[in-house]
């Protein structure tokens, strides 16, 4: 495999193996897309990504980290999506979308004023906010209600009209946001989810929030569609989710229509110590996709083509999604097929500056 195959995942093809990691811009007014959007999204399309995905879009407005979080709640939210969708489209790129709910991490700042203080309410901030347990991020977070069975009920049936309005607005891929210490993940590992019903206790019990979402989102999202998972695949703490669990549950959620599993890490409790380097979540990947046979994603710390072409072409994973790389530079990809000697198609506005 190389980093610039195309391949396929159901009914759609992708012309590379290069993802825009999902990244809050943190730029919408009461959930809706608007031209910073279009443009930072765009952008990366026109660079050459093979798929673009959103930022974490807040399926319920309640579900959002901050209130400057884009969403899609309403179906108010689909036209100006459907621009963008389209953009990226048009560009050769597939268009994405995550699929998210902050849990106990709602109602927080914007990270170039306080990063995750809670926001008041009279500063656009919200309550309640809510979470598998009663119990908050940190001492000082805002502390959540812990949700009912009917309240885990509608956020299940949140994430279903969430993907349909995904696809009315013309996105081709959904990846449901799984990670980093939200809604989740909050049901997923231990060190929170002290529940006694059937939401908690168990592996079983811990991970059936997550499987009836999935199966909720497939019911709206098409077969010949793909739909992703983005997992914390360890919480790198004492007594959390592990690699194991994360192994378990691929194998859980593939035949339930998650055709690939996105291995990023972290976030659940404030004090974990990851060792953050070069490719450092990668082996998580390479794990899953070898002892759950399923599609991977690789994420963290992938900068250089040699580095990516490296991950697709030993087979630790089938797609590398890159974040930061592509803030700083959004025409990676047509930097790095050039340094890996590979020819590709330029957008055609662009094709003076290929040689
Ligand atoms: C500005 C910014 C915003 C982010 N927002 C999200 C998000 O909305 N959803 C998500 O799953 N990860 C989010 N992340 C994490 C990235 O997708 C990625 O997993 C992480 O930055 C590691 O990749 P990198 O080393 O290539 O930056 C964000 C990261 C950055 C830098």
């Amino acid at each position: 495999m190389n980093l610039f195959d195309s391949f396929q995942i159901r009914d759609l093809s992708f012309r590379n193996r290069i993802v825009v990691s999902p990244m809050c811009e943190y730029s919408s007014e009461d959930g809706f897309a608007n031209d910073w959007h279009l443009v930072h999204l765009g952008s990366r399309a026109v660079g050459g990504a093979g798929t673009v995905l959103t930022e974490a879009t807040a399926v319920l407005a309640e579900g959002r980290i901050s209130p400057s979080d884009l969403g899609i709640w309403k179906d108010d939210h689909i036209e100006n999506l459907t621009r963008i969708a389209r953009f990226l489209r048009q560009h050769g790129a597939i268009p994405g979308t995550q699929l998210a709910h902050a849990g106990f991490k709602a109602s927080t700042d914007v990270p170039w004023r306080h990063q995750g203080k809670p926001v008041s309410i009279a500063e656009g901030g919200w309550r309640p906010i809510y979470s598998s347990t009663a119990k908050g991020f940190t001492p000082e977070s805002i502390q959540p209600q812990a949700l009912t069975v009917e309240g885990i009920a509608g956020v299940i049936e949140a994430f279903r009209l969430a993907a349909r309005r995904s696809l009315d607005a013309g996105f081709e891929l959904v990846e449901i946001h799984g990670a980093h210490g939200y809604l989740i993940h909050q049901f997923l590992s231990p060190l929170v989810n002290t529940r006694t019903d059937r939401y908690g206790g168990t592996f079983e019990n811990r991970t059936r929030i997550l499987r009836e979402i999935v199966e909720s989102v497939r019911r709206a999202w098409p077969e010949r569609l793909p739909l992703w998972l983005r997992i914390s695949a360890a919480d790198w703490t004492e007594g959390g989710w592990t690699i194991e669990d994360s192994i378990a549950l691929a194998r859980q959620v593939k035949p339930l229509g998650v055709d690939l599993i996105d291995a990023s890490s972290g976030g659940i409790v404030p004090h974990a110590k990851i060792p953050v380097g070069p490719g450092y979540q990668t082996p998580f990947a390479e794990r899953i996709r070898k002892e759950a046979g399923i599609l991977t994603g690789a994420v963290g710390m992938i900068t250089s083509p040699e580095q990516a072409q490296q991950i697709i072409g030993t087979g630790q994973a089938d797609v590398v999604l890159l974040a930061r790389e592509l803030l700083r530079d959004p025409y990676w990809p047509l930097r790095a097929a050039r340094a890996l000697h590979k020819e590709i198609t330029w957008p055609k506005q662009y094709e003076r500056a290929r040689i």
